[in-house]
């Protein structure tokens, strides 16, 4: 379990003060410019040393990405763009950073913009979110007053924090999409390349992060990269926010060290399954675009990105949703496999004809109204969408239906053959 020592975000559950002066009791802003009198370049280095890995989904590495930005700014600027879209269902961790610990959030804007040579950095903020909107601009405006960022701080690089709300669009989450919301025009993902660092915000150098992303980097550069790089498994590294939701005794938000096991994760911070361990069916470990696993092989998993990749699902977010023998999971599935049609953007025949395709097979296997012919034909779909459109909403739909294909094909069999026996006639054959 994560000694309390090794916590970045200890006021996660609010029962401390949200604003400065309890955020710099707990650290923050204590020696800001100290790490920036290091330099652009040993930021990022740090943060690659770390280990680091993108906790927007991706896990993409986070000290890399930064070095994909120009060394020199040019006649463009460069943007810092925080992504506090936070949509994927089952994904709440975001919102805790921003409403009880906004200035390690804004704190971290100001040190990864400086790493960037960014002066400006935009957070997009969920549009639902609209207290959590609220207490960070008081944040920002509290860090403004305190002289810590804006023209001529203390911290030696002048730096602009603006928040900006969406609309509450899944679809304005994805990178690109967020970018052009951002532009005041419709939130359609672009094509790549080119590539954000290239050609991003008003065409200018720009990166992308998730909140929790920024929000740990001022702690690791206080207590140096080789401690964050300690935490967890090579390639792993570092503490994580997970969300754990479903049927489990008590849901929370929790830090952990990366790789703690799946079942001592619900354990020791959820209270257990709801009704025991037997009573477990499935989880999805990364929030809904994660395929499921079953109970048999998820007890010992390390909750990180490589072993949940081996075990063909994904840490995506660390939005851990438990479900116990209670769940209809093909209806389950049915359902997350609505969200996504009714997220999806458009711009793409595979997923804007797939989503709708595969939500309306799904809903009649969920009734056993189906041919046990029509499970490969929707695997064969979900491998037509996968891969084949210009975001990786396409992808988000296609891996859950993966998911119960792989673990739950006999369930789907068992319900079509009992709707047969019981309403008699089977559906007619589709034309070939
Ligand atoms: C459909 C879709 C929705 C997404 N929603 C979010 C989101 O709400 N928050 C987020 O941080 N990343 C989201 N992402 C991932 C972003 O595109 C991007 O990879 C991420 O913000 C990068 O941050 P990181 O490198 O710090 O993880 C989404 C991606 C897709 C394809
Ligand atoms: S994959 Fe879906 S959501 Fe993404 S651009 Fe294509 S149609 Fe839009």
């Amino acid at each position: 379990m994560l000694a309390d020592k090794d916590r970045i975000f200890t006021n996660i559950y609010g029962q401390d003060d949200w604003r400065l002066k309890g955020a710099m009791r707990r650290g923050a802003w204590s020696n800001t410019k100290d790490i920036l009198a290091h330099g652009h370049d040993w930021v990022t280095e740090q943060v690659k040393a770390s280990g680091l890995r993108g906790r927007g989904g991706a896990g993409f590495p986070t000290g890399l990405k930064w070095s994909f930005m120009p060394k020199e700014v040019g006649e463009r600027p460069h943007y810092l763009v925080v992504n506090a879209d936070e949509s994927e269902p089952g994904t709440c961790k975001d919102r805790d950073i921003m409403r009880h610990e906004p200035h390690q959030l804004i704190e971290g804007c100001l040190i990864a913009s400086f790493a960037m040579r960014a002066h400006a950095c935009y957070i997009y903020v969920r549009g639902e979110f609209i207290r959590e909107r609220e207490r960070l601009q008081a944040a920002i405006d509290e860090a403004y007053e305190a002289g810590l960022i804006g023209k001529n701080n203390k911290n030696g690089w002048d730096f602009d924090c603006y928040v900006h709300h969406g609309a509450g669009a899944y679809i304005c989450g994805e990178e690109t999409a967020l970018l052009e919301s951002l532009e005041g025009k419709k939130g359609l993902p672009r094509l790549k390349p080119p590539f954000p660092a290239n050609t991003g915000l008003y065409g200018c150098p720009t990166t992308v992060n998730n909140v929790e992303s920024i929000a740990v980097v001022p702690e690791i550069l206080r207590r140096g990269a080789p401690w964050f790089a300690a935490l967890g498994k090579p390639n792993n590294t570092g503490t994580k926010l997970f969300c754990i939701s479903g049927h489990v005794n008590r849901p929370c938000n929790v830090e952990e060290e990366m790789g703690i096991p799946f079942r001592e994760l619900i354990e020791r911070h959820a209270g257990g399954v709801r009704g025991g361990w037997d009573n477990l069916l499935a989880v999805i470990p990364g929030g809904s675009s994660v395929p499921c696993i079953p109970a048999e092989t998820c007890q010992n998993l390390p909750m990180d990105f490589d072993s949940l990749r081996e075990a063909k699902s994904g840490l995506g977010t660390a939005a851990v949703i438990v479900m116990d023998r209670s769940t209809d999971i093909v209806k389950a599935i049915s359902r997350i496999a609505y969200f996504y049609k009714h997220e999806s953007c458009g711009q793409c025949t595979p997923c804007r004809e797939g989503t709708g395709w595969m939500w309306r097979v799904l809903e009649r296997m969920a009734e056993g109204n189906a041919e046990k012919r029509e499970i490969d034909m929707l695997l064969d779909v979900t491998y037509q969408v996968e891969g084949h459109t210009i975001c990786a909403l396409g992808d988000a739909a296609a891996w859950p239906v993966q998911g119960l294909i792989r673990h739950f094909r006999g369930e789907i069999e068992r319900r079509i053959d009992q709707y047969t026996a019981n309403a008699g006639a089977p559906m007619p054959a589709a034309a070939e």
